[in-house]
């Protein structure tokens, strides 16, 4: 495919997008990829990454990766092509809930992978990539974070936990990284279509997954791409920390109250 480059100070840069077969990671892939960027993808499916190689060509490496695997993370890292190796952008973006039960009646194992992927996907992904940005004195990690971490409701006990964690990582790098050129933001996404995300969630129960967003406009993955791309587009002495983003159709509640009966 031919790259249609439309930000030329983009052309040196090269990303790394976590779970890029699917929903954001796939349109964050394909917003990049327009910019000039280049990127290596990551999933756990190789099929869906081969036919993104396929469609973009030269700018894209697809890399097989289970961010739950350390040695899978470190092992893939290591062995980017030379000229994909110097990563400039992070995209932590793989991630999943599972199950939308109370936490009484919730799976221990749902618990763990979304701990799992959601914690330790990103501190395996962050801990490989953050000493090489730091000795180039270049570098944005973008974390891929949820209202959950703001906002709970029921049945969001673990997901919001692992989401509130992520808030709260992005914050603490910006500390660590502070003198250095190093940018973190958090972004932080709520009802969103278009993504395998609610099939996941609730087990591919698709009847289930219509009726969440059945009479809805939620946001669709191409705002969140173009959400990422603006906050890498900014010059390089703005860092936005979190971004908080709903779709129109969604806002607050009044807080529930269990009364006497
Ligand atoms: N959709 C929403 O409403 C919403 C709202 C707020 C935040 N988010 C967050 O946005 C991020 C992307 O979600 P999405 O809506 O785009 O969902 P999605 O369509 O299900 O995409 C999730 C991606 O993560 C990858 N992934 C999952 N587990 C993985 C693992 N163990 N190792 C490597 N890759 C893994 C999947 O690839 P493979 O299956 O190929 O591995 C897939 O590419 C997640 O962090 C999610 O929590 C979503």
């Amino acid at each position: 495919m031919q790259v249609l480059c439309k930000s030329l100070h983009m052309e040196n840069r090269i990303a790394l997008v976590t779970g890029a077969t699917s929903g954001f990671g796939e349109a964050i892939v394909r917003r990049f990829i327009h910019e000039g960027i280049k990127v290596v993808g990551t999933g756990r499916r190789k099929e869906r990454l081969d036919q993104l190689k396929a469609e973009l060509g030269d700018h894209f490496v697809g890399i097989v990766m289970d961010v739950q695997d350390k040695q899978s993370v470190f092992d893939a890292i290591q062995q980017l092509p030379s000229e994909m190796s110097k990563i400039d952008i992070l995209v932590n973006n793989a991630g999943l809930a599972l199950g939308i039960s109370p936490a009484q009646q919730s799976k221990l194992e749902d618990w763990e992978r979304m701990v799992s992927t959601n914690i330790n996907g990103v501190l395996y992904c962050t801990h490989a990539l953050l000493p090489g940005m730091v000795e180039r004195n270049a570098g944005h990690i973008i974390n891929i974070g949820s209202i959950a971490a703001e906002f709970p409701y029921p049945g969001g006990n673990v997901y919001g936990g692992t989401k509130a964690f992520v808030r709260q990582f992005s914050l603490n790098l910006r500390a660590d990284l502070l003198g250095t050129a190093i940018r973190v933001t958090d972004i932080e996404p709520g009802l969103c279509g278009g993504t395998e995300f609610s099939a996941v969630r609730f087990n591919q129960d698709l009847q289930k997954v219509k009726s969440i967003y059945e009479g809805t406009d939620p946001i669709l993955p191409e705002d969140i791409a173009e959400t990422v791309f603006w906050t890498v587009n900014l010059p390089g002495r703005v860092n936005v920390n979190t971004i908080s983003m709903m779709p129109t159709c969604q806002a607050f509640g009044a807080l529930p109250i269990s009364r006497r009966k």
